[in-house]
């Protein structure tokens, strides 16, 4: 009698077992399925040498539900760096020169992923830094939806398309988006 007891405790216990084993491996295949469906389509990709365009970029990604990627430089750009003023500043020198290509730090591992990519900048010198031509060489983006973006100290986005588009002549460009100073009330109606 006594080892009946035990036979049916021990069958008991390991059915108890199996019913918790699948209760987790349910568990965690549900989460994979909500972490699959949670992978964004829109990426918002940025430059920016003094942190507006970076605001600018904080809130259009959260209004557009997208992955936020910041594009660092090999060789962060000093205040010296920046100063238009000079003609030998590496600013000025990498805008005289339309084919510079500085280099880029880190890298977007998962491109493919995104169909509708925004890529922002500060204008300099009336167009798109030279490193965003770097950025938009390094992926195929042929079919995907590019949206350009930009802050400027009171420019337009001038001719930018003209040097931008043939980095990446496949995609899908979008007119510019003038970000500079706007609420995200307003970013909200330029994106619709
Ligand atoms: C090298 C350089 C060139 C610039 N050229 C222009 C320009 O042509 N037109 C303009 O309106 N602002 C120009 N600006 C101002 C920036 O576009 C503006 O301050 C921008 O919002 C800075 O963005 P960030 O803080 O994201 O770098 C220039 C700034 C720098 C550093």
């Amino acid at each position: 009698m006594k080892r009946l007891t035990t036979i049916v405790a021990l069958s008991i216990t390991i059915i108890l077992c199996a019913c918790a084993g699948n209760k987790e491996q349910q568990g965690s295949a549900q989460q994979n399925n909500s972490e699959k469906m949670e992978k964004k389509t829109t990426l918002v990709a940025y430059f920016s040498a003094t942190g507006t365009t970076k605001a600018a970029a904080e809130k259009l990604a959260e209004l557009v539900n997208a992955d936020i990627h910041e594009i660092q430089p090999k060789q962060p750009y000093t205040d010296a760096d920046l100063d238009w003023h000079n003609q030998q500043s590496r600013s000025s020198v990498e805008m005289k020169d339309k084919s510079s290509r500085p280099a880029i730090k880190n890298k977007v591992e998962n491109m493919d992923q995104y169909n509708t990519v925004y890529i922002g900048y500060p204008i300099w010198w009336y167009i798109a830094p030279t490193i965003i031509n770097t950025f938009v060489e390094q992926y195929n983006l042929e079919g995907k939806t590019v949206i350009p973006f930009f802050t400027s100290g009171g420019s337009e986005a001038g001719e930018t398309m003209k040097y931008l588009t043939p980095s990446a002549p496949n995609a899908n460009w979008k007119d510019p988006i003038n970000l500079t100073g706007k609420s995200k009330e307003e970013i909200k109606k330029l994106v619709k």
